[in-house]
């Protein structure tokens, strides 16, 4: 297989989560751009047309679906609706996440609640899904989930969001052991600090506060563009990474969190 082909996705179908902006926004772009018909679903329904929209206005087939990654009916809706409308589901990136921050001592049970909720169960949630859909249809495909860095070490704040995407790496390990003989490979990327609305901050003097330490450790000398972990799930989603399942890529410019 060429290099080229192993990433070419033409005829293949993918359905990306949290797809209105950032994160999710590049990943459907860039699949998109590989030939794959990609299905943009987010909470934000105005912001995963928006991506579908440009998606199409770039060459590409896209479609847009209103997506609560908390329940799992929808969830459930949006795959069967992205398999009937293209025939066959290929990849899911599973990108929907939120962020919450507050001290080991303060977090409440509302606050873990809801983290868990999209974070992890959102998750499982795609993942139970999608497999169903691609055991069902019979042609394999790639599953990949939204780690972090956090997964990697303790950080202030971080409670919550860390114990979330540390089971999003066991969900995504163990499902891999368990659909591999489908044909089926499920990876987790674990980005560093990606500029995006989630690590935004409110001025110009914060965001360089909060990416100096980041920028510092980092052998390469900076942090990450949403293109940068669009490239990562590619990667696993096609067949240049078809060995590769249970595994965890970290697009982090060298460094998980400097603390
Ligand atoms: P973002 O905040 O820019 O985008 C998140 C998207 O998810 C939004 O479009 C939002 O509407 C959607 N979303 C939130 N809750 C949802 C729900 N219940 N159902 C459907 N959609 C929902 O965030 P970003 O930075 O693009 O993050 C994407 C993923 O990458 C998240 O899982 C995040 O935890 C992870 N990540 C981000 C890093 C960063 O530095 N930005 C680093 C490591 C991981």
């Amino acid at each position: 297989m060429s290099p080229v082909t192993a990433y070419d996705l033409t005829g293949r179908t993918a359905l990306v989560t949290g797809a209105a902006r950032g994160i999710g926004r590049a990943t459907a772009a860039l699949l998109a751009a590989a030939g794959a018909a990609v299905h943009c679903a987010d909470l934000d329904e105005a912001g995963a047309e928006t991506t579908a929209e440009a998606l199409t206005a770039a060459g590409g087939t896209a479609f847009a679906h209103p997506l609560d990654v908390t329940r799992r009916d929808q969830v459930a809706a949006v795959v069967e609706t992205a398999r009937r409308t293209s025939g066959r589901l290929d990849v899911m990136a599973n990108i929907a996440g939120i962020m919450h921050s507050s001290s080991v001592l303060e977090t409440e049970d509302a606050d873990l609640e809801r983290v868990w909720n999209t974070n992890f169960k959102g998750v499982l949630y795609g993942c139970q899904e999608v497999a169903r859909a691609m055991i069902a249809t019979g042609n394999g495909g790639s599953i990949v989930t939204m780690a972090s860095g956090a997964i990697d070490t303790g950080a202030p704040g971080l409670l919550c969001y860390g114990v979330t995407k540390a089971a999003v790496v066991q969900l995504t390990r163990t499902l891999a052991t368990e659909v591999g003989r489908h044909g089926i490979r499920v990876n987790a990327v674990a980005p560093g600090w990606i500029r995006t609305a989630m690590t935004e901050r409110h001025s110009a003097e914060a965001q360089q506060q909060a990416e100096r330490p980041m920028i510092r450790m980092s052998p390469l000398g900076r942090v990450g563009e949403p293109e940068d972990v669009a490239h990562a799930v590619l990667h696993l989603a096609s067949d240049a990474s078809s060995f590769t399942t249970g595994q965890i890529l970290r697009p982090n410019g060298g460094v998980a969190m400097p603390w």
